[in-house]
This record gives C-alpha cells, structure tokens and sequence, in this order.
C-alpha cells in the first residue's frame, strides 16, 4: 500500500521511534493520528507533521476506544496502525528487596503486549470495513517487538516477556486477519538512540554502541522509519518479525 493520502494512527508517537515513524509517515502524505499517554508529546508531534494528537493510554480499552474514534473523525478509518508505545522497567526476578513484586511484571506486559493487541484489535475492526485496495488489501499494523525478546538480558524479565510476547502474535494475528485484508508485522530493533538510551551516561552509551557488529553506533529512529515504510508498501511482508540491530546478539548483561 502506498502511504500518501492514507489515515494512519501511531501510538507511542509523542516520543523516539513513535515520533520518527509519525514524521516518516506525514512527510510521505499520510494523514496522521500521533496517539500517546503524553498529551503534551503528541501534541508537539503533531504539530510538526500536521496531524491530530489523542491522549491515549493503550493499556485501557475504554481510552483506546475513545482516541480511535476521535482519530477516525479527524481523518477516516485508518488503513496504518503502528504500534510504538512501550515502557521499560528493569528487575531481576529475585532483587535485594525480594522477589520482583508481581504488579511491575505485569504492568509491562500490560502495556507492551496488551496495550499493543488492544490497539491492534481496534484498528483491525475499522480496517475490515473498508474497501479493498490492489491486491485485496485494506489495512497494515506494524508492531515494535525488539531483540530483547530473543536475547533478554538479565534484569529484563519482563520486558523481555512482552516483547517476545509481541514476536509471538505476528504470525498468528496475519494469519488470523488475512481473510480480511490486513497484514500484521513487528519489527525487533536493537539498540535506538531515543530518550529511553540517549539518557544514559555517554560512557555507557559509548559501551553499548561498541558491542555492535556493524555499524558501531545506536541506530537512529529514522531508520526504524524506513523500514516501517517499506513494510507498509511492500504487501508480501507478512506475518514476519523483522531485526533492525546491525547483527547484534545481546549478551546475558
Ligand atoms: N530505544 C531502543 O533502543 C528500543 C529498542 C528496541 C525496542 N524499542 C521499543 O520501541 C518502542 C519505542 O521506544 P522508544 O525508544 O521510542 O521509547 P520512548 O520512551 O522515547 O517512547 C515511548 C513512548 O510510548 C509512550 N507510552 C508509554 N506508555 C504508554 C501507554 N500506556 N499508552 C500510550 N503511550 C505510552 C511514552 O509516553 C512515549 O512517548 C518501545 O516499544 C520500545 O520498547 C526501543
């Protein structure tokens, strides 16, 4: 599908990779939905790529249902969802104070995963009452997994449940969608200069950068874009999760 013309929702676009794909898309003429539990972050997004901001926090049905369709009466059912919002909240299972207490592995999960297949369910409702386009093809949702759901370091337990949680859906949820024209695909990045690693010391910054292959330095969010764009045109992507981690393997810490 092409981008331009096309309502597209970006959740988590307040911020890092979320806002890179919310410019990417806006810059080729998608019409564009910046939905964030930082109203203030998509609103300044928004503003730059002329799109429309809708506080949202996706792990909530209630306020998912109410920024869709507030974002479908600004610009139309969406034909793009990208799923960028995510939290990370390290903690090893058993810390200095005890085991990790079960309320913060389950709000990761329940932002990451759930969040992620709420958004997604309701997007997919609205994409299925749409014409089709070349190919019989209504709608694509892109996800942000991450290489942590494949080599989750220490202290990333719950992060890296999510994440392989999300990995886990893609094919089930393309394959469950293909008879309604919408294909379903994550991409895994590894090490993204965002404020979630741009607020480390440069030390470490340096460090983590040095533990790539090639090329020796955090990918920028840009590039993240890209891919998303390539994945929303190409309609033969599907059901797969792609690594974008210039062959990092992330060691146990
Ligand atoms: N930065 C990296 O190196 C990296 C690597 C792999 C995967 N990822 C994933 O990419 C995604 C984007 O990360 P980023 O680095 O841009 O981080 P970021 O912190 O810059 O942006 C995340 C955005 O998600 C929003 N958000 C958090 N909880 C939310 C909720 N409940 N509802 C709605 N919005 C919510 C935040 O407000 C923020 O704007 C995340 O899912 C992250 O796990 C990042």
């Amino acid at each position: 599908m092409q981008v331009a013309t096309q309502a597209a929702l970006v959740a988590g676009g307040g911020s890092g990779i979320g806002a890179a794909v919310a410019r990417h898309l806006a810059g080729l003429g998608a019409r564009v939905a910046v939905l964030d539990v930082n109203g203030d972050g998509a609103e300044a997004v928004a503003r730059e790529c002329g799109g429309a901001a809708f506080a949202c926090d996706i792990a909530s049905a209630e306020s998912a249902e109410q920024a869709i369709a507030a974002a479908r009466a600004a610009h139309g059912a969406a034909r793009i969802l990208v799923n960028c919002a995510g939290i990370l909240a390290p903690g090893r299972i058993l810390g200095k104070d005890g085991p990790l207490p079960l309320d913060s592995f389950r709000r990761v999960v329940e932002v990451n995963l759930v969040g992620a297949f709420n958004l997604l369910r309701l997007a997919a409702a609205d994409m299925a009452q749409l014409d089709v386009l070349a190919d019989g093809e209504r709608g694509v949702i892109v996800n942000t997994s991450s290489i942590a759901a494949y080599e989750g370091q220490i202290g990333q337990i719950a992060y890296a449940a999510s994440k392989a949680g999300m990995a886990g859906m893609t094919l089930p949820a393309a394959r469950d969608l293909a008879r309604h024209g919408i294909r379903v695909l994550s991409v895994a990045p590894g090490l993204v200069a965002t404020p979630m690693l741009t607020g480390l010391p440069q030390e470490m910054q340096d460090a983590l950068a040095a533990s790539i292959p090639f090329p020796q330095r955090l990918a920028d969010p840009t590039e993240v874009a890209r891919l998303v764009q390539h994945m929303i045109e190409n309609v033969m992507l599907n059901g797969e999760v792609i690594r974008l981690d210039g062959a990092l393997r992330m060691a146990p810490k």
